[in-house]
């Protein structure tokens, strides 16, 4: 099938090479001409495990391609998907101008069939709305559908997320649309539950997705802020809580809470689009409460250690919002390290991917280091806030020697084990943990 992705951000260029790997003809489309030129000369725009390899496999079997030409990729492909960036507004509700702007251009363009696909995340009824732009501003007599297919994966494993996913939603509202989407996804159709609603129910099961995620890590956060004050540790309640197969034992990890271009935006969308729809989401706000209290409480844990921040050494290990991810949108480390840096700490930074990101969202005083061992190098506490693997791996004997004694360590994802870490002879702090 000939498809056109339209945004080649993180989910048009995983979707749209995944889509290329399953055997359609796909061209990515973007209005950044920086980002279509990197990809037409075999450079990576994002950092994604595997995406690279699979783009320029893709590539070379003329499976995939990149262009800036929105016009031309209408007149060739019969599914255009639009996955560009839905970004909140300041009062939180999604900005959907960009889905408007490619409806339209759609629109304005088609002059065959068309099956326009929503793969952003959007609110309900969005779908009627591209569907009234299609409308308003094709010509007249011209044949289209609109659908929504909305994306589950996550960054750091997205190639792999969209190759096994959990279930495919399909939101159609005519037997045609119905049938591309089916064919479209026939390859994984043996070993994935596809499931086709109305346009509404799919969209609405996006969002109503990312918030109960966003809500299971509050609600172990909340519990995490029991366990500091009893004897109980949240990594045991936590396993506890999840061997229970109605619980389910992800998304109980507590910590620095959530970040990065979904959680947060899709929260403050879902709450905005229920209080126009009539319905105030109490329950999700206080959802975003709890996860803003996390970073709080690790910078008082910060102070608890050090008393005054003014002219002490803090280093970060970790930046990005998640492990495996160069990404730093909604990062917890930008507003922790904004803070101590306003206190007058001396912040010195690692990140395995995201210092390039970070340094254009941090305070300009921000020492990056070019390692673990750099970062811990003579500073007063260390502050772990994104749990990369290879921290896991440290030697803490090591770090122990660099740090200003006492050496002490704020451990924002309860990744390292209280008893070593001790053992070493460094003060620890986790999140809940009973030590
Ligand atoms: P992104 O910002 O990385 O990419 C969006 C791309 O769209 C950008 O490259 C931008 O230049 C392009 N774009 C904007 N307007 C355009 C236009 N008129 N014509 C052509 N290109 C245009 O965003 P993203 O992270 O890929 O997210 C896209 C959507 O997918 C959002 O709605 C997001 O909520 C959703 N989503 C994201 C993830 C994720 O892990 N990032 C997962 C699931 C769903
Ligand atoms: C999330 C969802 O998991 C995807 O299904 C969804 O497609 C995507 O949002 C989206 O709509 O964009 P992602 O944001 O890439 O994916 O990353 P997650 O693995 O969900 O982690 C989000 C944040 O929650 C991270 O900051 C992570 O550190 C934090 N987290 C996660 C916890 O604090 N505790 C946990 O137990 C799990």
């Amino acid at each position: 099938m000939n498809i056109a992705v339209i945004g080649t951000g993180y989910v048009g260029l995983v979707s749209g090479t995944c889509f290329a790997e399953l055997g359609h003809n796909v061209i990515c489309i973007d209005n950044n001409e920086k980002k279509i030129g990197m990809l037409k000369a075999g450079e990576m725009p994002i950092y994604e495990p595997g995406l690279k390899e699979l783009v320029e496999d893709n590539v070379n079997r003329s499976r995939l391609s990149f262009s800036t030409n929105l016009r031309e990729a209408i007149d060739s492909c019969e599914v255009l998907f639009v996955a560009v960036n839905t970004p909140p507004l300041p009062d939180g509700s999604a900005d959907l101008c960009y889905v408007e702007a490619v409806s339209r251009e759609i629109a304005e363009n088609i002059k065959d069939y068309r099956l326009v696909v929503s793969k952003s995340t959007v609110p309900v009824e969005t779908g009627m709305w591209i569907r009234k732009t299609m409308k308003k501003y094709s010509r007249e007599g011209v044949d289209y559908d609109v659908a929504s297919n909305p994306e589950f994966l996550r960054e750091g494993k997205a190639v792999y997320d969209f190759l096994n996913p959990d279930r495919v939603v399909l939101g159609v509202e005519t037997e045609r649309a119905k049938k591309t989407m089916l064919e479209l996804y026939a390859p994984l159709s043996e070993k994935t539950e596809i499931l086709v609603t109305n346009i509404e129910s799919s969209e609405l099961i996006k969002h109503a997705s990312n918030s109960f995620l966003a809500l299971k890590i509050s609600y172990i956060n909340a519990v995490a802020n029991i366990c500091e004050k009893t004897s109980a540790d949240i990594k045991e309640v936590a396993r506890g809580m999840g061997l229970d197969k109605r619980i389910g034992e992800s998304f109980l990890e507590a910590g620095a809470g959530f970040g990065g271009s979904c959680f947060p935006k899709d929260l403050s969308a879902f709450i905005k689009i229920s209080e126009k729809l009539g319905y105030d989401f109490k329950l999700l706000k206080e959802v975003k409460r709890i996860n803003a209290a996390q970073k709080e409480l690790i910078i008082r844990k910060t102070k608890d250690a050090l008393w005054n921040l003014r002219g002490k050494k803090i280093g970060v290990l970790g930046l990005s919002f998640k492990p495996e991810t160069d990404d730093m949108r909604n990062a917890p480390s930008i507003d922790i390290i904004k803070k101590i840096h306003e206190e007058g700490a001396l912040v010195k930074a690692y990140d395995p991917q995201a210092m390039e990101n970070a340094k254009k969202l941090l305070p300009a005083g921000v020492k990056f280091c070019d390692g673990p061992y750099e970062t811990a190098k003579d500073s007063d506490l260390l502050i772990a806030l994104t749990d990369w693997e290879e921290f896991k791996r440290l030697d803490m004997s090591r770090i122990k020697s660099l740090l200003v004694n006492p050496a002490t360590l704020v451990d924002g994802r309860n990744m390292f084990d209280p008893c070593s870490i001790k053992k070493e002879g460094i003060n620890y702090f986790g999140i809940g943990r009973c030590v």
